[in-house]
């Protein structure tokens, strides 16, 4: 069936393609890829097809064992592909916070090192800047960025504070609250000019699935990415890519045998250095790989560039619609270089985490919002429409005359906790 993604003549059969094969949005205005991507019936297909095989054949008989094998090798040939990397340049992880972790827990940094990250990180990039200051004496350099800035503004701001002490630069792609797109390459030309020890390690959350990547173009030194986000696959995978020359410098933090060249019982030890793999522990979900190489498949069969425009697009519109409404403030990044498919907007004085609910209750829209600025925050993927966004926008006008529903408290159970978490 993915095939048939591939087959479709046009990019709109393609979007209409996947818009009828992703069940969710038969009753729901899913506008939330960016927290989780729903399931398309492919993907899910591969993930049954999976769990079928080890419920009949056993999960370690020889057929079975020998098609796991094949199937890791094929996820990190397929994460290869969709980065723009080498197969051996690709760890299994559980997600991306995962693959940040091993690469800030990995490289050797030292009391006065510099870290630079930027103001509009998710948690699971700032968190670890900080242990790297609590844990490693390293000098933390927060880049305050505004969705407004353009990508030459970026840059200045890098250059203020990248310099010979710096050793670890931490961004995000696409950031999760303003979904301003950074000026990858730039930045990391700029740390690499400023010292010959500085890596950058970018958060791509927000990037797999949504807008093309080639790591070896940009010279990333390392990049970590989920499956469940804008790739649409099962929740609980991704995959860390390190550049070739870099693999040898970071310490697998955790570690098992795949971290070991050789051992005997005897005291005799040699680490596994160059093999990406080191960092991989034991056992990784059959059924998980299965969905993951699927809704890599789908994504790829869908044109990387052809995904970044419709979904640039969308926000687009939904920037000019929005606009129209009095009392709206669109908080998220507009402009043509620094634009993606996330939307966000503070509506007067509601409060976004009640409007998003209420969204849910009134319009049947998924959506999230970002506390940092009592916004709401709708991810524009290929399958939504422009009718999902105007009736996304009428509810909004809806609830800025009336207010919120009562009944829409229903539709934020631990919501709080939950944002927090993701
Ligand atoms: C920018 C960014 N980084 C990291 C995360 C956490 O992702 P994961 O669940 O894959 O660790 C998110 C989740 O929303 C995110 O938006």
């Amino acid at each position: 069936m993915v095939n048939d993604v591939a087959h479709a003549t046009t990019h709109d059969a393609r979007w209409a393609w996947l818009r009828a094969h992703t069940p969710v949005l038969r009753d729901t205005v899913y506008m939330n890829c960016g927290w989780q991507g729903p399931l398309s019936e492919d993907v899910a297909h591969a993930m049954h097809e999976w769990i079928d095989s080890e419920l009949t054949l056993g999960p370690t008989s020889r057929p079975l064992l020998d098609a796991r094998i094949a199937l890791g090798a094929r996820y990190r040939e397929r994460a290869a592909a969709l980065l723009g990397a080498d197969a051996d340049e690709i760890a299994i992880t559980d997600n991306t916070t995962h693959g940040l972790n091993f690469v800030t827990a990995g490289l050797p940094i030292a009391p006065g090192d510099g870290v630079v990250t930027t103001g509009v990180e998710h948690p699971s990039g700032i968190v670890p800047a900080y242990y790297l200051r609590e844990r490693r004496g390293a000098t933390l350099h927060i880049v305050p960025l505004g969705a407004d800035d353009s990508p030459g503004a970026i840059i200045e701001r890098f250059a203020a504070v990248c310099d010979a002490r710096t050793r670890l630069v931490i961004i995000s792609g696409v950031s999760f609250s303003t979904g301003q797109r950074l000026p990858l390459a730039e930045i990391v030309a700029l740390a690499h000019r400023a010292s010959p020890q500085a890596r950058v390690l970018v958060d791509g959350a927000q990037t797999a699935g949504h807008e093309p990547l080639d790591v070896h173009a940009s010279g990333v030194d390392a990049y970590a990415i989920p499956m469940h986000k804008w790739l649409c696959g099962p929740g609980g995978l991704g995959a860390l890519y390190v550049r070739h020359d870099r693999i040898a410098e970071l310490e697998p933090a955790a570690v098992s045998g795949h971290a070991a060249a050789s051992y005997d019982f005897n005291g005799n030890f040699t680490p596994e250095r160059d093999s990406i793999q080191k960092f991989e522990l034991t056992t990784v979900s059959g059924p998980l790989l299965a969905g993951g190489v699927t809704a890599i498949d789908q994504y790829l069969a869908s044109g990387p560039l052809a995904v970044w425009d419709r979904v640039r697009a969308l926000t687009a519109l939904a920037g000019e619609r929005f606009a129209r409404i009095p009392g709206v403030t669109v908080t998220s990044a507009q402009g043509d270089s620094t634009r993606s498919g996330l939307f966000a907007f503070q509506a007067g004085d509601l409060d976004a985490q009640l409007l998003a609910a209420h969204l849910q209750f009134a319009a049947r829209a998924v959506c999230r919002s970002v506390r940092e600025f009592n916004a709401v925050r709708l991810s524009l993927h290929v399958y939504n429409t422009p009718d999902e966004i105007e009736a996304v926008a009428k509810a909004v006008e809806a609830a800025l005359t009336h207010g919120i529903a009562p009944e829409a408290a229903a539709f934020v159970p631990n919501f709080a906790r939950a944002v927090k978490e993701t």
